[in-house]
């Protein structure tokens, strides 16, 4: 097992839901993107990096039909399947590397919140991206959360790269066009206050 999946195996097999500094009771921020991205319920979304999030049960409960939640950490995903009990089985798991998987189709709706942020060397983040290209296509909307050029400098332990939505357009490229921007002050479960930077992307071709 790679140092990086044990780390987060670890977290999720030994803390609860509300002792992640990521919780959220609800995740409105990106409830309101998606939403406004891709009205329609049929949209293909995938939450990469989605963890024991519960913004697919919010997801789930707007009438969306076609939602894929992958990550690094089966402990993980088995807490979500665990608390949606049947509805599990209407949510494609999937239990891989954003750096290494190949998805299989082009999905309307690319959602990330505090996993991009992570991968602070180049050839990670270029794996990142190669995944990005195959799992989008033209008219595709991209919607990354990170940690805002004021926010911490490590999460979870790990150090990881600030973007405003501007240094994150230019990672990714002209190919997605920046549309919409958002910051967020998320509130962790203890108080304490971390700057979190929104940005809405549309793939041009
Ligand atoms: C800070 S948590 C955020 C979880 C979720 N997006 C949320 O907002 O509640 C980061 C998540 O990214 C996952 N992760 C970290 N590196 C990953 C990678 N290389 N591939 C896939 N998932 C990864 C972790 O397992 C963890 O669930």
């Amino acid at each position: 097992m790679s140092g990086t999946r044990s780390h987060w195996e670890k977290v999720y097999t030994t803390k609860a839901e509300t002792e992640v500094s990521w919780y959220q009771p609800h995740s409105q921020r990106s409830l309101e993107l998606i939403s406004a991205a891709a009205p329609d319920p049929v949209a293909e979304i995938v939450d990469i990096g989605g963890g024991a999030s519960r913004l697919v049960d919010d997801l789930l409960a707007r009438g969306y039909t076609d939602l894929t939640v992958l990550d690094l950490s089966e402990a993980a995903l088995a807490k979500s399947r665990l608390r949606l009990g049947s509805d599990a089985g209407k949510v494609a798991w999937v239990a891989a590397d954003i750096t290494e998987w190949h998805p299989p189709r082009a999905y309307d709706v690319w959602h990330d919140r505090a996993v991009f942020h992570f991968l602070t060397g180049p050839e990670e983040q270029a794996a990142y991206l190669a995944a990005l290209r195959a799992g989008t296509a033209a008219g595709s909307t991209v919607i990354i959360a990170t940690f805002a050029l004021d926010g911490p400098q490590s999460c979870s332990g790990l150090p990881v790269q600030r973007y405003s939505p501007e240094t994150l357009s230019v990672r990714l490229g002209p190919a997605f066009g920046l549309t919409r921007q958002a910051e967020e002050m998320h509130e962790t479960p203890w108080g304490t206050q971390q700057e979190f930077s929104y940005a809405v992307f549309r793939r041009e071709a």
